[in-house]
């Protein structure tokens, strides 16, 4: 078994990037409550250290959140961040108080003595900090070795056991040596030493899933994204023809991407693919509808509905695999964020549907879920696929979703990307694709005079699709885009670029 190190969840926004930082340096590492941490502890002999996560809470508040205490009694190795730190501060009977300044950014960190933690990186260095409360007494057990302008207390090791706490954000990239910091925890103070590896998790994974299913059948429902097709190629290396692979067209695709997924997967990974055509019921339920939330909602439930209805028809089935990710389990367990849009459950399954589930990338994140379909030799178009929702170009499309309108977004998504790709541009764009606005204006070509639709151009950077900025397109380029649009698709005679970030937009128009 391998090592851990588990991240105890404050709340901070940062909290899964130390996760993902540990796992960088091959140290594994999950996110936990901090309620009923002993039971979780008591539970596990591989864990090898605990990080405590920043949070949004000062400790004084009447409802701060705290470990039990009794954790500091199993010697096992802490790191506290930010909170993390104020928190085993205060339990050690130190205070923590307001300070008048807000520390925000990036500051200049002296190390005052070297120490476990510091070690490789040098006296003066660059930190990121995000703070108002600061320790204003350390309790005695506790010495400090670092600090900043305005910080006194930033860096902190207890007399004898290995209890570390830093006021800044070593996760951040903007903390020049916070990886280094990470890293010597792990190794230095954690002394972990079975290193968790991807190569392990296929193996793993493989075995895990043969054992489970046996001699059953296994349906998955794969839309040609990097996670669903991951999914597939796990399976089929675990249990080859067991394997039942479904693909529901509901006619919101990208121009011909029922018939590439096939293909790929058919010629290139050998795996049969059930393309279940069901477009004009999709476009039937979808008729005089123009209110967003309203759209979603029906593409949602029509998709559970074709799906339930055509599982039937597969016979012996037992399990459902499904491409869920470490981070839907987190976010489902401990956020109650406020919705924005009735969201990635768009496109999802039923949640009471009849077969056991089968989740193999329930602990991974979204880049390792890349890195194992590398590994897995999944064919590099759909390796490099940008994201695409679940609802499809029905959220891509203004108002009533037309035939007219479907074509219109399909073709001038295909010119968009053909330009991107011919620029080498989309190597850097997260997310590119266009829209419909459903705003007529006028125009001339010739000497006639034109009425037709504006189409938008989205194209945007981002690292999870949480923030967004506007992708930088030279205006030569967009020009071009925009001529070849309106050359090819006469319903359409005016191009604009969305030169908005996220927030305040979101990525999609709907
Ligand atoms: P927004 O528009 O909220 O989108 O900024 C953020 C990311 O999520 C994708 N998206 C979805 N994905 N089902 C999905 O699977 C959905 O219902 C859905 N809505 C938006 C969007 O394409 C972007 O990558």
């Amino acid at each position: 078994m391998v090592d851990k190190i588990l991240v105890v969840d404050f709340g901070s926004q940062s909290n899964q990037l130390i996760a993902r930082r540990l796992r960088e340096h091959h140290v594994f590492s999950e996110l936990v409550s901090y309620e009923n941490l002993m039971s979780t502890l008591e539970n596990d002999p591989h864990v090898k250290g605990l990080v405590f996560s920043g949070g949004p809470n000062s400790v004084y508040e009447e409802d701060a959140p705290f470990i039990d205490s009794q954790v500091y009694q199993l010697g096992i190795p802490i790191l506290g961040i930010c909170y993390g730190m104020q928190m085993m501060v205060t339990q050690f009977d130190g205070q923590i108080r307001k300070d008048k300044n807000h520390e925000y950014g990036k500051v200049s960190l002296t190390i005052l003595e070297d120490n476990k933690l510091s070690k490789d990186t040098p006296k003066q260095q660059i930190v990121w900090m995000s703070h108002q409360d600061q320790v204003v007494k350390l309790p005695f057990v506790f010495d400090n070795f670092a600090q900043s302008k305005t910080c006194h207390v930033a860096m902190i090791k207890h007399k004898e056991k290995p209890f570390y706490g830093v006021q800044f954000h070593p996760e951040l990239t903007h903390s020049e040596y916070g990886n280094t910091m990470l890293k010597n925890f792990a190794f230095n103070v954690c002394q972990i030493k079975n290193l968790w590896k991807l190569d392990d998790f296929i193996k793993e994974q493989v075995e895990s899933i043969q054992n489970k299913v046996k001699n059953d059948r296994v349906l998955l429902g794969l839309s040609g994204g990097v996670d669903s097709s991951v999914v597939a190629l796990l399976l089929r290396k675990a249990i080859g023809s067991q394997l039942v692979c479904m693909f529901i067209d509901h006619g919101l695709l990208r121009e011909n991407e029922a018939e590439q997924v096939k293909e790929v997967f058919e010629k290139k990974h050998q795996l049969q693919l059930h393309v279940i055509d069901a477009k004009d019921e999709f476009y039937d339920k979808l008729q005089n509808v123009s209110d967003p939330e309203a759209k979603r909602k029906i593409i949602g439930e029509t998709f559970i509905r074709v799906f339930e209805r055509e599982s039937k028809k597969f016979e012996n089935i037992r399990y459902l695999a499904q491409g869920t990710l470490y981070t839907d389990v987190i976010e489902s367990g401990t956020k109650t964020a406020q919705s924005i849009k009735s969201h990635h459950n768009v496109g999802g399954l039923p949640k009471d549907i009849d077969f056991e589930l089968i989740e193999p990338l329930n602990m991974l994140f979204k880049d390792e879920v890349r890195l194992v379909g590398k590994q897995l030799e999944l064919d590099e178009t759909i390796l490099q696929r940008q994201p695409f929702p679940g609802p499809g170009i029905g959220i891509r499309i203004m108002g009533e979703i037309t035939l007219e309108k479907i074509k219109i977004v399909q073709q001038s998504d295909t010119i968009f990307h053909t330009i991107l790709n011919e620029t080498g541009l989309n190597d850097h764009i997260w997310q590119a694709f266009t829209v419909c606005t459903n705003t007529k204006t006028v125009g001339v070509m010739g000497d006639m005079r034109t009425y037709a639709y504006t189409l938008a151009l989205r194209a945007i950077t981002s690292i999870d699709g949480i923030s967004a900025d506007v992708a930088d397109i030279p205006m030569s380029v967009l020009k071009r885009i925009s001529s070849e649009i309106i050359n090819q698709i006469p319903q359409v005679n005016r191009v604009v670029y969305d030169v908005t970030t996220k927030p305040p937009a979101t990525i999609e128009w709907e």
